[in-house]
C-alpha cells in the first residue's frame, strides 16, 4: 500500500513537472490573430480618473496608440521562439505580476529577480528594482532584448517581424498615420499601453471621499491601518496614493533583508571610490499587494505574513540600513492620521518595540500579536483593485 502511495505521488510529481515544462508551448487557448473591439477602448478617460496628486505632469493617453500597445504587449512573436510575451510575466489576473519568485522566460530560463506589478508605473521616475532605467519609453524594449526574458539578440529584427504580420497594418495607421513599423513606434505604443494600466478603485481609495473610517473599513482593517500608519514604520516609506515614497517619483531604500547583499541593487547611485550603495532597492508600490506574491526583489517571502514577520522580528543590521528601520532613528508614525476619538482602535493597535533614542544601527523589533498581524494583512488586502484585474481593455486580445 505504502509503495503504491509513494509511486502515485512520484507519478503525479512527474506529470506536474512535465506540464510545467510544456506550458509555454501548449497554447491551444490562444488565437493567431487578435480580436479587437469595433470602437477602441477609452484608455484616456480611465487614466484621467486617477486622483490629481498622482502626478499631473503625465501626458494624456492616446487610445489608438494604447490599442496598438495592447496587442504588442501580448505579442508572443516579439520573443526569439514565439512563445513569450510581456503578458507571460505580467499577468492581468495577478495585477501584472506572475506569482513566481523568478519569472520563467524563454525556454523556461529564470530571471534573477521577481516580476513586479506594473500598475500606475508611469507615475514613477525610475524603473526596475534597481532603478537602472530612467524613462519608460527606453525601458519597455529591454525585456525583448534580454536573453532570459524574450531573447531577441538584435532588437532591430523585431521590425521586419512585426511588419510581416498583417493585423498590425491598420493598427499602426490608426496610431501613427501610416503603416510604417519602427522600433521607436513599437516602444511608444508599449509605453502608452503600460502607462494606461492604472489602479484607483480599491477599497482604501474610498478614503478620499469618506465621512468616517467606519464607513469603509471593518474593525480589523481599521486596526491594521493604525498599525501601518502609526504603530509601525510602514508609512515612512510606503506613502502617498501609490504607497511609494512621496507623492510621485521613486525612492530606493535598504530594508536590511541581508547583512551582506549578493544582489547589490541600485548601484546607479554610486559615486565610484566614494560611496558604494549596497542593498538599496526600489520602494515598490503596495497597490494590489495581496495579488503579487511572492515578495521582495527576489521573491523570498511567500506570504504577507512572512513579510510582516520579517519587518517586526528579522531586519538585519546592515551598515546602510534605512534610518526608518533603526531603533534610535524612527520617530514613530506621529505624522500620519490616527483615528481621532477612536480609543479602542488605538488600544488594539498598541505595540511594544525596542525604539529608543540614540540606538543607531540597531534594527527595530516589534512585538506584534497574532490578532494584530491578522489586522495588518486585512488592511493590506484593502489595496486590491478587483476592477483593474478584470478590466477588458487590459486583457489578452489573443485569448479565445
Ligand atoms: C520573463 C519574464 C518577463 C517578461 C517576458 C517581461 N518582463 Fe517585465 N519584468 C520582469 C522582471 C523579472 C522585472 C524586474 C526586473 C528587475 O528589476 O531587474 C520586470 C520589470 C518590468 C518593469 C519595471 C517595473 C518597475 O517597478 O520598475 C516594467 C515596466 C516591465 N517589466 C514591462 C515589461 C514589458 C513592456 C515587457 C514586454 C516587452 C516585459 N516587461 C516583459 C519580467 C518580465
Ligand atoms: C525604509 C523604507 C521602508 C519601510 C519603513 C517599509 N518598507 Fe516595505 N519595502 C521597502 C523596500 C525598499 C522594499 C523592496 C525591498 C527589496 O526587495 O529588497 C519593500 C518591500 C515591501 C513589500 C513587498 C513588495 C513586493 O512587491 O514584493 C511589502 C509587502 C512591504 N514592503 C510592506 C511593508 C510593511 C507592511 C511595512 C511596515 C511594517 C514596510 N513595508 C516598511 C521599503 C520600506
Amino acid at each position: 500500500m505504502k509503495k503504491l502511495i509513494v509511486a502515485s505521488v512520484i507519478i503525479t510529481c512527474l506529470i506536474i513537472a512535465a506540464c510545467n515544462k510544456i506550458k509555454p508551448q501548449s497554447e491551444s487557448f490562444l488565437n493567431e490573430t487578435p480580436t479587437l473591439p469595433a470602437t477602441v477602448y477609452d484608455y484616456k478617460t480611465r487614466t484621467e480618473q486617477l486622483p490629481t496628486n498622482f502626478n499631473p505632469s503625465v501626458t494624456p493617453i492616446n487610445n489608438d496608440i494604447a490599442t496598438l500597445g495592447r496587442v504588442l504587449f501580448y505579442e508572443r512573436k516579439l520573443s526569439a521562439n514565439n512563445t513569450v510575451s510581456c503578458g507571460t510575466c505580467h499577468q492581468q489576473s495577478k495585477a501584472f505580476a506572475d506569482g513566481l519568485a523568478s519569472s520563467a522566460g524563454l525556454a523556461m530560463g529564470k530571471t534573477p529577480r521577481n516580476s513586479p506589478t506594473i500598475c500606475n508605473i508611469n507615475r514613477q521616475t525610475r524603473f526596475f528594482w534597481d532603478g537602472r532605467e530612467d524613462t519608460l519609453v527606453n525601458m519597455v524594449l529591454k525585456p525583448i532584448g534580454n536573453h532570459i526574458e524574450m531573447g531577441i539578440a538584435d532588437i532591430n529584427t523585431i521590425v521586419p517581424k512585426v511588419q510581416s504580420l498583417d493585423y498590425y497594418k491598420p493598427l499602426f495607421t490608426k496610431a501613427f498615420g501610416d503603416e510604417a513599423v519602427t522600433k521607436t513606434r513599437i516602444a511608444l505604443a508599449l509605453q502608452e499601453f503600460v502607462g494606461s494600466i492604472v489602479s484607483f478603485e480599491s477599497k482604501q481609495d474610498r478614503e478620499s471621499n469618506m465621512i468616517s473610517f467606519a464607513d469603509i473599513y471593518t474593525v480589523d482593517e481599521r486596526v491594521g491601518r493604525q498599525l501601518f500608519m502609526v504603530s509601525l514604520p510602514c508609512a515612512s516609506c510606503h506613502t502617498g496614493d501609490n504607497f511609494v515614497f512621496g507623492w510621485a517619483g521613486t525612492q530606493f531604500q535598504n530594508i536590511g533583508l541581508e547583512e551582506h547583499y549578493t544582489d547589490k541593487g541600485a548601484t546607479f547611485m554610486n559615486s565610484p571610490g566614494q560611496f558604494e550603495m549596497e542593498g538599496f532597492f526600489k520602494v515598490p508600490t503596495l497597490r494590489n499587494i495581496a495579488l503579487t506574491a511572492p515578495y521582495m526583489h527576489d521573491g523570498r517571502f511567500k506570504t504577507l505574513e512572512e513579510v510582516i514577520d520579517f519587518y517586526t522580528q528579522n531586519i538585519q543590521a546592515h551598515p546602510q540600513l534605512s534610518g526608518h528601520l533603526q531603533s534610535g532613528l524612527w520617530g514613530g508614525g506621529i505624522f500620519f492620521p490616527s483615528f481621532p476619538g477612536d480609543p479602542d482602535i488605538e488600544q488594539l493597535a498598541k505595540v511594544e518595540s525596542n525604539a529608543q533614542a540614540g540606538k543607531f544601527g540597531e534594527p527595530l523589533r516589534f512585538a506584534l500579536n497574532a490578532y494584530q498581524k491578522k489586522c495588518l494583512v486585512a488592511y493590506l488586502k484593502t489595496f486590491t483593485d478587483s476592477k483593474m484585474i478584470t478590466e477588458p481593455m487590459y486583457s489578452d486580445p489573443f485569448r479565445k
